[in-house]
């Protein structure tokens, strides 16, 4: 099995994608020059799925989710790993989550529904949110969710009077720690929206609240501070403020969040996952005594990986002396996350894969919006309108964050696996998008 660290390996510097972590495990230029993903040549898969698309190689996604249960396996404790869904709430994604071993974390009714449908046992499924609606509660108490994950006094509240028989609950908490990623993904900070903040006492008042009602049990607390996180030093100290906190509630549960950050491309260097779960388990265990059970969350390090698109391009424009627009058959609609948070990508020919790039190009979607811009100033190998245009690292809030702007229908899901091919999602259709239309 090839390693799941990021930081690993170095493979042949003959080829490009298999030299870079940004692309799913095993991919690389095959015999023909093209890109191959899970042994599939990506230009095969868009002529037979179209394009744009997203295409997974589920074997990656088996291998990050093994390297976090096997950097576990090593240390004395408890220990569970929940698959953090809204980075891509795919019935087949949650499959293989599941099938590999881990439970469930959801964001709402409907990943609910998802995981219950894809299986997950009941109990295994951690319900979060800063403002789930009664509906919701409803739906997780029905369930029989193991978890709930409270975040504000009203949610305990109304949880509590929606309830006929106990139910485990954590405390979200902010601790206080910004940790350096883009301020819309900060999330342990005291100024959010989310949880109870340490310092001023609200943490103190929602145990007390926990603690008054009828049926909810604090069973522990959770931190999630925030995504795409490439510096580790904040989960000990977050962790130690925490610990300040809850250590005289003897907590059952930890819950250290997700956020392990990924490689966009060749030029970002991730910690490990193994480095990420030693510097969390370590942080608890130095922290309690006895240690609780601990929690682990991961969406982007899991999924993001994993994907790639695949578009189409259709016009090459050159502004003479500016700069060469290269317009592909997405955008916004199936990416916004260059537009949210200003985030890069790199891109490749799937076509000539491992032809030296020779001109450096800005990569535009076809949407509205002069601001529709998909990656800026990539080089590649004299791209041409037909060609198969691949950005890699979009497994993860691509299709969760897709979207039908100007009419656009949302992409397939493709996955490959030892040469084949299926989609696991249907592409959208004309029809769909006027079929809830009354
Ligand atoms: N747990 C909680 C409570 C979360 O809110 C999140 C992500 C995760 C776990 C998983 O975090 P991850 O391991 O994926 O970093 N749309 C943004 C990311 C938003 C993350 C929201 N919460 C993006 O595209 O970068």
């Amino acid at each position: 099995m090839p390693q799941a660290s990021s930081t690993a390996g170095s493979p042949p510097a003959t080829d490009p994608i298999a030299g870079s972590a940004a692309y799913p495990l095993g991919s690389r230029v095959n015999a023909a020059g093209h890109l191959e993903v899970g042994g599939c040549d990506i230009v095969d898969v868009a002529r037979e799925f179209g394009t744009p698309a997203y295409v997974y190689a589920p074997d990656d996604i088996r291998a990050r989710a093994r390297a976090y249960l096997d950097a576990l396996r090593g240390r004395d404790g408890d220990f569970e790993v929940l698959y953090a869904s809204k980075a891509a709430p795919i019935s087949a994604v949650y499959d293989v989550c599941r099938e590999e071993g881990l439970s469930a974390d959801v964001a709402s009714g409907g990943e609910l529904h998802a995981a219950i449908r894809a299986g997950f046992e009941p109990s295994r499924i951690y319900m979060h949110g800063n403002n789930k609606s009664g509906a919701e509660l409803r739906e997780a108490f029905d369930a029989g969710v193991g978890c709930l994950v409270v975040d504000s006094l009203d949610e305990i509240a109304l949880a509590d009077s929606l309830l006929e028989r106990d139910q485990d609950v954590l405390i979200r908490l902010t601790p206080g720690i910004k940790p350096s990623t883009h301020s819309y993904i900060q999330t342990g900070q005291l100024d959010s929206k989310f949880g109870f903040g340490i310092e001023g006492g609200a943490a103190e008042r929602a145990v007390a609240a926990v603690q008054a009602s009828r049926h909810l049990r604090l069973a522990g607390f959770h931190a999630h501070l925030g995504s795409q996180i490439m510096e580790l030093d904040s989960y000990p100290a977050a962790m130690e403020v925490m610990a300040d906190f809850c250590r005289r509630y003897e907590p059952r549960v930890m819950n250290v969040g997700g956020g392990l950050g990924i490689a966009y491309d060749d030029t970002d260097l991730p910690p490990s996952i193994e480095e990420f779960v030693a510097v969390n388990v370590d942080a608890v265990a130095a922290a309690f005594d006895p240690v609780p059970k601990i929690l682990f969350e991961p969406g982007r390090s899991l999924v993001g990986n994993a994907g790639v698109t695949v578009y189409s391009v259709g016009t090459v424009k050159e502004v003479e002396g500016i700069r060469t627009y290269v317009a592909v058959d997405g955008g916004m609609s199936d990416n916004l996350r260059p537009m949210l948070y200003g985030s890069r990508y790199e891109a490749v020919i799937a076509d000539r894969a491992g032809e030296s790039p020779n001109r450096t190009v800005t990569i535009a979607g076809k949407h509205c919006e002069s601001g529709d811009i998909i990656a800026r100033d990539v080089e590649l190998a004299d791209p041409r309108p037909g060609d198969v245009l691949v950005t890699p690292a979009t497994g993860a809030y691509g299709y969760a964050m897709a979207n039908n702007y100007n009419g656009v229908p949302r992409p397939p899901v493709v996955f490959c696996g030892d040469g084949e091919a299926k989609a696991v999602v249907r592409r959208e259709t004309y029809e769909d998008l006027v079929a809830r239309d009354v």
